[in-house]
């Protein structure tokens, strides 16, 4: 089990990537392939930047990746627009300042984790529910929503929520994120 952790940090370190998180998102776009040339992206809590970065090499120099983060990211790239902030302070509106709709809403948000399970599902439900609470207003028709969260008690309700939302939905323990942990991701699609 370590030894895998191990693998995707080291992994992470020589291909340039801040964090072994991205992937967990490179699993999802290399089955799915969802992230295309020229989209516009929402990545939401996405310091230290591994999504970032790797969305922004994929969307290419006609797309846009819009990076939030309650830290500051340092600018990846020049297709990137990163906005500091609490996801529960921002409004829909904001990121209509930067554009009116988003091809792809990604969220890898987590709370700061209290080793209390319940607490940490509760609050990442939150954060995953304002996720889509921002990917109803902003996504376009044909869209992709994909997004972390900790399972537990709420955790169907919050499918449920998506199943009602979206046409498709699939629940996604992706093999580089530690088999102990609760999180898995939804990757939710208009189409
Ligand atoms: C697992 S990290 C993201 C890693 C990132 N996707 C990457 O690949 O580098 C989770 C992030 O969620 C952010 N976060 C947690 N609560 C937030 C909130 N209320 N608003 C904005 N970002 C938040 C944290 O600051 C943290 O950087």
């Amino acid at each position: 089990m370590r030894k895998t952790q191990d693998y995707y940090f080291k992994k992470a370190k020589e291909e340039g990537f801040p964090a072994r998180s991205v992937y967990k998102l490179k699993e999802a776009q290399e089955k799915y392939g969802f992230l295309r040339p020229g989209q516009t992206v929402l990545d939401l809590g996405a310091y230290p930047g591994s999504w970032t970065k790797y969305v922004a090499r994929l969307v290419g120099p006609k797309g846009l990746v819009v990076a939030v983060d309650l830290q500051r990211l340092e600018c990846v790239a020049d297709n990137v627009s990163v906005l500091q902030g609490d996801v529960y302070d921002l409004e829909p509106s904001d990121l209509m300042k930067i554009s009116l709709v988003f091809d792809v809403v990604l969220s890898d948000m987590a709370p700061k984790t209290t080793g209390r399970r319940d607490v940490d599902h509760f609050r990442s439900i939150g954060l995953a529910g304002r996720a889509l609470s921002f990917t109803q207003e902003i996504l376009r028709p044909g869209g992709t929503f994909f997004c972390k969260v900790f399972q537990g008690e709420d955790f169907p309700a919050f499918l449920a929520r998506c199943r009602s939302i979206f046409k498709s939905v699939r629940v996604i323990k992706p093999r580089s994120s530690r088999p102990e942990s609760v999180e898995v991701f939804m990757l939710c699609g208009m189409a």
